[in-house]
């Protein structure tokens, strides 16, 4: 896969992509990230991005030259919007971030990602040029960047190769409900015990306490999940149960 984030401040991305999983992708050519500054594409001397809105009001918003310049020559002249070629755009006027969207998009080659700062972006960008407007949630952060980074981590773990796949499926949302718990060694720690059930070697009986736990994590943390999880006979029995014992 191959990466292009637009951005006016690339320096932001060279610690998170030098660590962990995302340089051991691009170490293993599983993908290529390339940070290009748009201002780089601004047409005048100054090499301005930014203007004062029509109309008025606070603040600036980013004009549309640069960003349409910098998509087109990646993707070529004249541009045409194609949802099979993604170009999306940072910003928490976008559809929510999910799991579900973070598998879609590890499924192409190549993903552009324009970082917007500033009060706002010109609305042509969003309207003729970018296929999707994507946000990672409901705060407002002060540039796309940080959502960005957040974004790539999740699509680039989800590439074939990049980790081990089991542990991907064990994942939380991979299968609509929050992870079980974890436990690792010392057996007891600080008087605090390990559940014996995992201690038992009875590896049935493990999976079936570790799905009732995820159940009752979500059940606590996000019901909102189990409306879209799709559950297994037993487990719609499981949380028939634990609804019981509440
Ligand atoms: N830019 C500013 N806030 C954002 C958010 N919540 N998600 C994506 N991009 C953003």
């Amino acid at each position: 896969m191959r990466i292009d984030i637009l951005s006016l401040f690339p320096e932001m991305f060279d610690g998170p992509f030098a660590n962990s999983i995302i340089k051991r992708a691009m170490d293993r050519s599983l993908v290529s990230i390339y940070v290009n500054n748009f201002r780089n594409y601004a047409c005048d001397r100054h090499k301005v991005v930014d203007d004062s809105p029509y109309g008025g009001g606070a603040g600036m918003v980013l004009k549309p030259e640069p960003i349409f310049e910098a998509v087109e020559d990646l993707v070529g002249r004249p541009y045409v919007k194609n949802p099979q070629r993604p170009v999306i755009l940072l910003s928490p006027q976008g559809r929510l971030f999910t799991q579900k969207i973070a598998r879609e998009l590890a499924g192409f080659d190549n993903l552009i990602f324009i970082c917007g700062h500033y009060e706002g972006i010109d609305e042509r960008i969003s309207r003729h040029l970018v296929t999707d407007e994507i946000s990672i949630g409901d705060y407002v952060l002060s540039g796309g960047e940080p959502a960005a980074i957040v974004m790539v981590d999740a699509i680039v773990r989800l590439i074939p190769g990049v980790i081990d796949c089991l542990s991907v499926s064990d994942d939380s949302f991979s299968q609509g409900l929050l992870e079980y718990p974890q436990y690792t060694r010392p057996r007891i720690y600080r008087g605090l015990e390990v559940p014996d059930i995992l201690l038992s070697g009875n590896h049935a009986e493990i999976e079936k306490w570790r799905r009732k736990e995820a159940l009752k994590r979500t059940i606590s943390r996000r019901p909102d999940l189990l409306e879209s999880a799709v559950l297994t006979q037993e487990e719609r029995e499981m949380l028939e149960e634990i609804k019981g014992s509440e």
